[in-house]
C-alpha cells in the first residue's frame, strides 16, 4: 500500500483548526478572559423563521408513510432548483434546471469538482487565498502559480497574458480580503479563459452581500462565462446554514474541454459518490427564497452589514488601511506597527482578548494583513471595536 505523499505537501493542521486551538489554550489559561471571536467566518443569527416552519413541516411529511421519502435526486430537488433558478432570473441571469446541483455546500464542491480535471494542469490562485483552493490541489500533486492581490491593485488582480494557467480560482466578493471584482474585472478573467482555454473556478458564496448593483453577483452576468466557468454558491452565509450544510454548484450545459461535457462528467460524479442533501435541509433552503424568506435573510444581511459598517469606521477612525467592508463580511486591514500578522494575532487576544484571522493563514502577500469577521453578535461587536480602538489609539 501506498500512501498519498503530496498530504507532506499541506500545513499540518487547516488554518481555521489552527486558530481555534490557539484560542482554547488561551482561554484554558485564563478562563474569565471575555474573548470575542471574529476569526472564522462562521454567522451567529439563528435560521430564518421561514426554513425553520419548512424543516419542521418537512420532518413531520417523512413521519407519515404517505408522504415519507427516502432516497431523493442527488442533484437536488426541483422544488429548490426552481427556487434557485429564478432567484438567477430576478438578477437577470437564465440557467437551465440541469444546470444546478445542489450539494451540502461550497466547500464541499470546490474540493469535488477537482475529480474532474488531470492532474496535469496548472492552477492559478491569488495571493493571499482561501486556502481550501490551494490545500485541495496539493493533495491532488497540481502544480500552482500564484498572481499578486496586493495593496496597489486593491486585492483584485488582473490576468497577466505571458502566465499560462488552466485551472483558475476567483472569489468574488473576496475571502478574506473582502474586495469585489466588477463587471470590466471579470471580463477580464473569462476572455483570458476563453483564450486559454482554461476552465474558472468562480467562488461566489459572499454574493448576497453585494448591495451595490453596478456590481456582479454571478459570474454568468459576463458573456462567454458559460463556455468557461463553473460557479459554487452556498446558503451558509446568505441564510444561516453553516451548521445546517446546503450549498449549489453551477456547470454550464455547454462547458466542454477536449470533447468532454463538464455538466454530464459532474453529474456523472454526484450520482456516484453523492446521495443528495437531506429532504428536510432543501425544504429549509427551497424557504429561503419565499416572500417570507426573502424579507427575514435581508434583515439578517442588514444586521451583519451594519457589523461591518462599524468595524470600517473603527478603522477609519484609526487611520488603518483596509478593504472590504462594503459588500462583503469580511474587513480586511493592514496590521498597525509593521506587525506581521500571527504577531498582531497574538498582540490582539492577549490585550484586547479579540480573535481574528491572521493574514498569513491566507498566503504569503497576507504577512501584514489581518482579517476581521462581521458574522458577529452586535454587542460584541461594538465591544470589540472600542477594545481595539482603545489598544490602537
Ligand atoms: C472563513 O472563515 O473563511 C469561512 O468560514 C470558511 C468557510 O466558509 O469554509
Amino acid at each position: 500500500m501506498k500512501v498519498n505523499h503530496n498530504f507532506a505537501n499541506i500545513a499540518q493542521s487547516y488554518l481555521f483548526s489552527t486558530i481555534a486551538q490557539k484560542v482554547a489554550d488561551y482561554t484554558a489559561a485564563h478562563p474569565d478572559a471575555p474573548v470575542i471571536r471574529m476569526g472564522i467566518g462562521d454567522v451567529t443569527l439563528p435560521l430564518p423563521q421561514a426554513s425553520i416552519d419548512a424543516m419542521h413541516a418537512a420532518v413531520d411529511e417523512l413521519s407519515h408513510q404517505e408522504s415519507f421519502r427516502g432516497y431523493g435526486p442527488e442533484q437536488g430537488y426541483d422544488f429548490l432548483k426552481d427556487a434557485i433558478q429564478a432567484y438567477y432570473a430576478s438578477h437577470g441571469t437564465q440557467l437551465e434546471s440541469d444546470e444546478i446541483f445542489v450539494s451540502d455546500g461550497a466547500k464541499s464542491d470546490v474540493g469535488n469538482i477537482l475529480d474532474l480535471f488531470d492532474q496535469d494542469n496548472t492552477v492559478l490562485v491569488p495571493d493571499p487565498v482561501y486556502p481550501v483552493y490551494v490545500d485541495t490541489n496539493t493533495m491532488a500533486g497540481r502544480k500552482i502559480l500564484y498572481m499578486d492581490a496586493n495593496e496597489s491593485n486593491g486585492f483584485l488582480p488582473l490576468p497577466d497574458p505571458a502566465v499560462k494557467a488552466d485551472i483558475i480560482y476567483l472569489c468574488s466578493p473576496n475571502n478574506p480580503t473582502g474586495a469585489v471584482y466588477d463587471r470590466a474585472g471579470l471580463k477580464a478573467w473569462v476572455d483570458y479563459a476563453l483564450a486559454n482555454q482554461a476552465v474558472i473556478l468562480f467562488d461566489a458564496a459572499y454574493e448576497c452581500f453585494v448591495a451595490d448593483e453596478n456590481l456582479p453577483r454571478s459570474i454568468f452576468e459576463i458573456e462567454g462565462a458559460k463556455k468557461c466557468a463553473i460557479e459554487f454558491c452556498s446558503f451558509s452565509k446568505t441564510a444561516g446554514f453553516t451548521g445546517t450544510r446546503c450549498g449549489y454548484t453551477v456547470v454550464p450545459l455547454e462547458l466542454e474541454f477536449e470533447g468532454m461535457n463538464l455538466n454530464k462528467m459532474w453529474l456523472r460524479r454526484q450520482t456516484t459518490k453523492f446521495n443528495g442533501v437531506a429532504y428536510i435541509v432543501q425544504r429549509g433552503a427551497a424557504a429561503v427564497f419565499t416572500e417570507e424568506g426573502v424579507k427575514q435573510v435581508q434583515e439578517h444581511l442588514d444586521y451583519y452589514r451594519e457589523n461591518a459598517r462599524i468595524l470600517a469606521d473603527a478603522m477609519d477612525e484609526l487611520g488603518i488601511w483596509y478593504t472590504g467592508g462594503k459588500n462583503s463580511p469580511y474587513i480586511w486591514l493592514k496590521c498597525p506597527n509593521g506587525m506581521e500578522s500571527w504577531e498582531f494575532f497574538d498582540y490582539l487576544l492577549e490585550n484586547a482578548n479579540v480573535v481574528g484571522t491572521p493574514g498569513a493563514g491566507f498566503g504569503e502577500n497576507g504577512k501584514n494583513f489581518f482579517r476581521l469577521t462581521a458574522f458577529g453578535d452586535r454587542d460584541k461587536t461594538k465591544e470589540a471595536v472600542e477594545r481595539i480602538k482603545k489598544l490602537l489609539s
